[in-house]
């Protein structure tokens, strides 16, 4: 197989990808840390082609691209500062700017964008987050990170809680962990923000078992992973349907005295209000060290895509 768009997750058929991708990223860190790192990216050029804001995934794409010896030519809030404004489609940017770029990595507010931008694109498409849909490479740091923090993939019990609704890491991630054996889920959020149906539907397809609870509390002491999100503000139509819904989980210090001791929190990050800056201390805060992750799977990414190899 030959790794060139990453649109979805579905696209990983077994776990042997994921294993080369995470050895590969293995590699990256430790190199890294000794500062021994070959200039594999050379005369390569990333564009960075962001329509929503990010922190994390932008900046660790653009570091991890100037590690490996490449270029970066990057635009935030594309549709401002791009001809966007001036009404060009987002096929149109695609098909120009792929006439400049290696790889583009495209973050885009509409589900479904990466896919039509990879079908014009004459390079590599990585979705960085479409709208509500998905963020494929979020679930590989995120499953690396937790095969690093607990050293294994299998016989897991995970917690989902937030907005399961609109958040895209999630729908990413809980189709890359269907691949492992004996996982259990506990999708934990408040009615109006469950799992879509057709992921539920992949569950059941796989034969995931899985359990919708609304309290949290429930699940604390019952989990190897519990992986909060922000409720997404951005995609509510009114500021009063999100205020009602955005303090419905929190996780602080009383949350921490019930959480199983061997247990890992993550989060996809930005937090809001969903853990209190006070549970950073705690050893199984793992949230940080998962975005630092991110770096080291980006580099493994752009390498093994930009070099075209058979995998
Ligand atoms: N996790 C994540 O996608 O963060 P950013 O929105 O900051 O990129």
């Amino acid at each position: 197989m030959i790794l060139r768009h990453i649109i979805s997750t579905k696209q990983f058929l077994d776990t042997s990808l994921l294993d080369k991708i995470f050895r590969l990223a293995d590699k990256m860190e430790s190199r890294e840390k000794a500062n021994t790192l070959p200039n594999y990216l050379r005369n390569k050029i990333m564009v960075a082609v962001f329509y929503e804001p990010s922190t994390r995934t932008r900046f660790s794409f653009e570091a991890a691209m100037y590690k490996l010896g490449g270029e970066v030519i990057t635009t935030e809030s594309a549709g401002h500062f791009s001809s966007a404004i001036k009404g060009e489609s987002l096929t149109d940017s695609i098909k120009i700017i792929s006439g400049y770029a290696d790889v583009i990595v495209l973050r885009h507010p509409t589900k479904g964008s990466a896919k039509i931008a990879a079908d014009v694109s004459e390079v590599p498409v990585i979705n960085a987050g479409d709208g509500t849909g998905e963020h494929p490479t979020q679930a590989l740091l995120d499953i690396y990170t937790i095969e690093k923090e607990l050293g294994r993939l299998e016989n897991l019990n995970i917690a989902l809680v937030g907005d399961l609704l609109n958040g895209r890491t999630i729908h990413s991630l809980l189709i890359l962990l269907s691949l492992y054996k004996k996982i259990k889920f506990y999708l934990v959020a408040p009615k109006k923000l469950q799992l879509p149906k057709e992921y539920k539907e992949h569950l059941k397809k796989k034969k995931i078992t899985f359990e919708e609870v609304e309290d949290v509390q429930q699940v604390l002491d019952k989990v190897d992973v519990l992986y909060m999100t922000r409720v997404q503000k951005e995609r509510f139509k009114t500021e009063h349907e999100y205020n009602q819904l955005k303090s419905f989980y929190v996780i602080d210090k009383a949350a921490l005295k019930k959480l199983n001791k061997k247990a890992i929190i993550m989060h996809p990050l930005p937090r809001v209000i969903e853990i209190t800056p006070e549970v950073d201390k705690d050893k199984r805060a793992a949230y940080f060290r998962q975005a630092k992750n991110g770096l080291y799977i980006r580099m493994a990414l752009l390498k093994m895509i930009i070099d075209g190899l058979k995998h």
